[in-house]
């Protein structure tokens, strides 16, 4: 692919490199480094030059995607700079390298600019007993509860309490005793003993949420996070204080005491709950799901993801999931059979009915895989194909209107219309005037948008794939149980084109599979068209043969996904 002039203006522009020495080894930095709310580009910051080379530098308050605040003092680290004679100008060592002064105080990396030749000095025995002193006074006041303290395998002041902490306190007076179990809005609690007072929570709320809703009242020691009087907090985005919160003061009423985090395993995927496709980390123990976080993406979600969408996971572990096939007997019931039987006849039926007698609705809630099968068989069928649109209310920051999260890759690959849904009416006409006799529902109760069960009754064939049952699904031939996508691999095209892999985190129930597992099996038998026996040489092969992912590949798409165009 050839750049074009629009490609080349759209580039951001070269970044001026700076060299500076970080514990005697020099590296060379980016001079400036994006605002983490303007984009705008300002001075970059000794922690974030030592984080570029890979030099951790101890920090409670800074986060590299809000506001500088510059409170806790755990990121002091001491420094120098080229020594200037009385002419301004840098004085030399012998063999011509700059002499440097070494700072008499030590500085906060976090709101600290770097300059050219700068030494930065993050292990020194003065660094490491600022950082103890830091320690002991945050722990003054702080609680012994580690214990029982939900935060415990993921708490920062745990981790550099076992890197710098005492064995013992000098601290003989007594503990100033703050609220406990604070109520701070529907889905979080507070444990004001353990705030550190470190502000992140504040920041994201009034800075990223666009919501003034935290704040520190009282003086010195008696300093307390608390919310507006009167107005809980209670935006889309308060669990994202929870992930940030550097200890365990704020904790998520969903999760706390549900699990120890050390337990859960930890699986890369995407939120399916609307457009926007945040990235995600699914914590999952012995099959079930317990809580989701997200993952860093700057092209989709930064750090963050909405309340509705983090929460939005419990209909996984739900126990009425559909696990078994079932076919419909003579008298009217839906009994149990195997997945063999139900490939063959389906893959005999799919062979002999006359062409444009049959249709597909499939969910754009399917993945790129699966829906490109259905083009497959849709286009063998000569079947009419749509998605059935899904829409809520959105917001300025991550959730989108639209509540599918696959929209685009139904439109790209061709089963869905622009916009979801216009062919609805004519696929219920269809059925109606006894042109389609065989409905192919994958993931939608059909009769909540248009088909009605009336209309279903009429149909020689309904087979219908989900994960829950419906009238959709009481009404169908053939039951084919599905897999949520916390149960398979695949790819979702998010509304700006961006096309994300999700990975397998959990087993599904009983006997359910993988949709494009079976649907290959199908597609294979009826269109004798093979090559893609797994997941990855799926998507290659899609990637392929649908223009719109042309030059994409599995492994290519890595954890951040590829943007196409739409
Ligand atoms: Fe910082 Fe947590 Fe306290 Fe908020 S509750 S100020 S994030 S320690
Ligand atoms: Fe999920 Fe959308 Fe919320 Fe992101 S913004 S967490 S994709 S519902
Ligand atoms: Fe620098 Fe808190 S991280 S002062």
């Amino acid at each position: 692919m050839t750049k074009t002039d629009t490609d080349i203006r759209n580039q951001p522009p070269p970044v001026e490199m700076i060299t500076v020495k970080i514990d005697g080894r020099e590296v060379s930095v980016p001079k400036t480094t994006p605002d983490p709310l303007t984009g705008k580009p300002i001075p970059t910051t000794m922690i974030q030059a030592c984080h570029a080379v890979k030099v951790d530098v101890p920090h409670y308050c800074y986060h590299p995607k809000l506001p500088v605040a510059g409170n806790c003092r755990m990121c002091l680290v001491e420094f120098g700079t080229p020594a200037m004679g009385p002419d301004r100008k840098p004085i030399l060592n012998p063999d011509g390298t700059p002499k440097i002064a070494k700072s008499p105080r030590p500085a906060i990396a976090c709101a600290t600019p770097v300059s050219p030749n700068m030494e930065i000095y993050t292990n020194t025995p003065g660094v490491t007993e600022m950082r103890k002193s830091v320690l002991e006074f945050l722990l003054i006041n702080h609680p012994l509860d580690c214990p029982i303290c939900d935060q415990a395998g993921e708490c920062k002041l745990q981790e550099y309490s076992v890197d710098y902490g005492q064995a013992q306190s000098r601290f003989v007076e007594q503990k100033v005793h703050k609220p406990k179990r604070v109520d701070l809005g529907p889905r979080i609690v507070l444990d004001d003993e353990r705030c550190i007072l470190c502000t992140r929570c504040i920041r994201f709320t009034k800075d990223i949420v666009g919501d003034d809703a935290l704040g520190i009242v009282n003086r010195g020691s008696y300093n307390t996070l608390t919310h507006y009087p009167g107005k809980p907090f209670d935006n889309n985005y308060t669990l994202n204080t929870v992930d940030i919160c550097p200890v365990g003061a704020l904790t998520s009423k969903d999760f706390r005491f549900k699990m120890r985090v050390w337990f859960l395993r930890e699986t890369k995927s995407i939120c399916t709950s609307c457009g926007t496709g945040c990235n995600i980390v699914m914590g999952s123990r012995e099959g079930i799901i317990h809580r989701y976080e997200p993952r860093e993406n700057d092209a989709v979600n930064a750090c963050w993801m909405c309340d509705y969408g983090r929460l939005n996971y419990k209909w996984i572990n739900r126990a009425d999931r559909l696990s078994e096939v079932r076919f419909k007997d003579a008298d009217g019931t839906q009994v149990v059979g195997s997945w063999a039987t139900a490939v063959r006849e389906l893959s005999q039926r799919f062979s002999t009915i006359p062409k444009g007698s049959a249709a597909i609705i499939a969910s754009a809630r399917q993945t790129n895989e699966e829906l490109y099968l259905l083009k497959k068989l849709a286009d063998k069928l000569g079947a009419m194909t749509d998605s059935i649109p899904r829409q809520g209310e959105g917001d300025k920051l991550l959730l989108n209107p639209d509540r599918n999260p696959n929209t685009n890759g139904s439109q790209l690959i061709g089963i869905g219309s622009r916009p979801l849904g216009q062919k609805i009416p004519g696929i219920a006409e269809g059925i109606r005037n006894g042109t389609i006799k065989t409905l192919i529902v994958f993931g939608e109760d059909v009769t909540k948008h248009g088909v009605g069960a009336d209309l279903l009754a009429k149909l020689e064939l309904l087979v219908v794939s989900d994960i829950l049952p419906s009238a959709t699904v009481l009404a169908a031939n053939v039951v084919l149980p599905g897999t949520a996508h916390a149960e398979k691999r695949g790819t979702f095209t998010n509304v700006k084109g961006r096309v994300q892999r999700f990975l397998k985190a959990v087993e599904p129930p009983g006997n359910a599979r993988p949709e494009w597992e079976f649907l290959h099996e199908i597609v294979l038998n009826v269109t004798g068209q093979n090559g893609f026996a797994s997941i990855e040489g799926l998507f290659n092969q899609m990637a392929k043969e649908v223009p719109a992912f042309n030059g994409l590949s599995w492994a290519g798409l890595g954890d951040l996904g590829a943007s196409v165009p739409i």
